[in-house]
């Protein structure tokens, strides 16, 4: 049988978890907001028409910080017709989704709606069809506290006090040609340094986010980060990074790695930011919001996208509909183990998305709210990831991929709350036919007990949830741990997700 060997040592520590690492992101495209978290005619709709299942499921999933309300669509933008009474909303060409924006959810709804999940709002600005002065103007509207036209327009909308929004967002993915607004790095840093410095003078303490490339794949990527942040290097708190992943050509093996190339693409922007911090000699760090990461199967998309009638807009299509496999969730949990392990420079991160687009929630109109295979890793990492982030230690046996070489059947990393007394391991075995053995070292824990083992793991590793069986895929228990004095060992199944809580004794 394969096996690996994990040492946790809190001695040894990446850095603090950062709870904005378990965002989400809400952008207004297909059935996500409309008939996915708003559905004023459905059975279990609230007094303001969200679904209280759908909420139910986000509290559940454990979700932070949300990124709003794109995505591609924020570059066209204009965030005036969002606000004010609802009958005088105008309806508006969503261009990058080909559809009809209704404007029936805006800012104050959407706002209202993260009160009820218990999440944080994150604002990203249209640096595509509009620019610094618009920003500001969405900025003075959200966050003056009263006493200005903007501010007081807010008032008279409802809401008396300010949104306090910390986290925005400048622009969307500005390097990829299908933006609207699309420009150079350049261009673009110029533009969003400016916006940077401006949005400032109304408020220094803001957190934000600069757009770095759309994914490693881009022919600019490395050089795009290095203009950019060249222009906006004290500007800025984080530059972006995004990536989706998906199986190709029938490859699984490499699929199963994905999580090397995350790590990969991470050290490349850590590395890309040091070396402009090192050239401008700043005492600053630029950290990374990784606020769009997934499983997505964009191949399928671009094939559907070519179908579309040019004549047609509708309202809430159904858009990026993923069906995910088990397979699908455990690359996701690996995911979300790189992200872990980079949590001294990755502070921020949102899972796009969140519900019915490639999401881990999935609703039917007048029907059902479900969990996709992918709510299962996001939901108890989200809730036993607490403290700080161990260094990981690991030894494990390796199998050979196409696309990225020789990588380790085992894939984890621990993390460790001091005060509570608590620790958390997660583990993913990518053998597609062996069960692993993981032996965990924990003596320099002191002594434990083992609280908790789940894992994600099916005979069949295509299982999905759907509509007909919302609940053919969950979490089991894992019954094969033990703890032998300060060596606990556990047995992953092939192709399968684990997590154990541990607990001081
Ligand atoms: O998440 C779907 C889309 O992927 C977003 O709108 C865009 O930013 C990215 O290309």
């Amino acid at each position: 049988m394969p096996k690996a060997h994990l040492t946790l040592d809190p001695h040894f520590t990446v850095g603090p978890i950062n709870r904005r690492l378990f965002g989400g992101f809400v952008e207004h495209l297909g059935r996500h907001v409309y008939d996915g978290i708003y559905e004023p005619g459905h059975p279990e709709a609230d007094e303001e028409g969200f679904r209280s299942d759908v909420i139910e499921l986000v509290r559940e999933l454990g979700v932070s910080t949300i990124r709003y309300p794109g995505g591609n669509f924020v570059s066209g933008f204009k965030w005036e017709d969002s606000v004010g009474p609802k009958e005088q909303r105008p309806r508006r060409l969503d261009l990058a989704w080909h559809s009809t924006e209704t404007n029936e959810v805006g800012l104050h709804e959407f706002a209202s709606w993260l009160r009820k999940v218990d999440s944080e709002l994150m604002l990203a600005v249209n640096l595509g069809t509009r620019g610094t002065a618009e920003a500001l103007d969405l900025l003075e509207y959200s966050n003056h506290r009263g006493g200005t036209a903007l501010s007081q327009q807010r008032i008279a909308n409802g809401a008396e006090e300010p949104f306090n929004v910390r986290m925005w967002c400048l622009g969307n993915e500005m390097d990829g040609p299908w933006q609207l607004g699309h420009r150079s790095a350049d261009d673009y840093g110029k533009i969003a340094s400016q916006t940077a410095k401006a949005m400032r003078q109304i408020d220094r303490d803001l957190e934000l986010v600069v757009c770095g490339s759309s994914s490693a794949q881009m022919p600019t990527f490395g050089e795009w980060e290095r203009v950019v942040l060249h222009h906006t290097y004290e500007d800025v708190d984080y530059i972006s990074c995004h990536a989706y992943y998906e199986e190709r050509g029938g490859d699984m093996a490499s699929f199963l790695a994905s999580s090397v190339n995350m790590d990969h693409f991470i050290d490349t922007v850590v590395a890309t930011a040091d070396h402009v911090k090192a050239v401008k000699r700043s005492a600053k760090t630029i950290n990374i919001s990784f606020d769009e990461w997934n499983v997505w199967y964009i191949d399928r998309w671009q094939e559907r996208a070519k179908e579309f009638s040019r004549d047609d807009w509708p309202v809430a299509p159904r858009l990026l509909e993923d069906v995910y496999s088990v397979a699908d969730a455990v690359v996701f949990g690996s995911l979300m183990i790189s992200l872990l392990k980079h949590a001294d420079r990755v502070t921020s991160a949102s899972l796009a998305q969140l519900v019915n687009v490639i999401a881990p929630i999935m609703t039917e109109p007048g029907g059902p709210a479900w969990r996709q295979t992918t709510f299962f890793p996001f939901a108890l990492t989200s809730q036993l990831a607490r403290g700080t982030v161990l260094t990981p230690r690991l030894d494990s046996d390796t199998y050979e991929t196409k696309e990225y070489g020789v990588v380790p059947l085992v894939d984890a990393v621990a993390t460790h709350d001091e005060e509570a007394g608590e620790s958390a391991v997660f583990l993913v075995n990518r053998s597609q036919d062996a069960a692993t053995t993981v032996t965990l070292d924990v003596a320099a824990l002191g002594a434990v007990a083992v609280t908790s083992a789940h894992t994600l793991s099916d005979d069949d590793i295509h299982a999905k949830n759907t509509l007909e069986e919302p609940e053919r895929v969950g979490l089991v228990e894992n019954g094969t741990v033990t703890l032998d004095g300060s060596t606990v060992t556990v047995t992953l199944p092939p192709v399968s997700w684990t997590a154990i809580g541990l607990e001081r004794r």
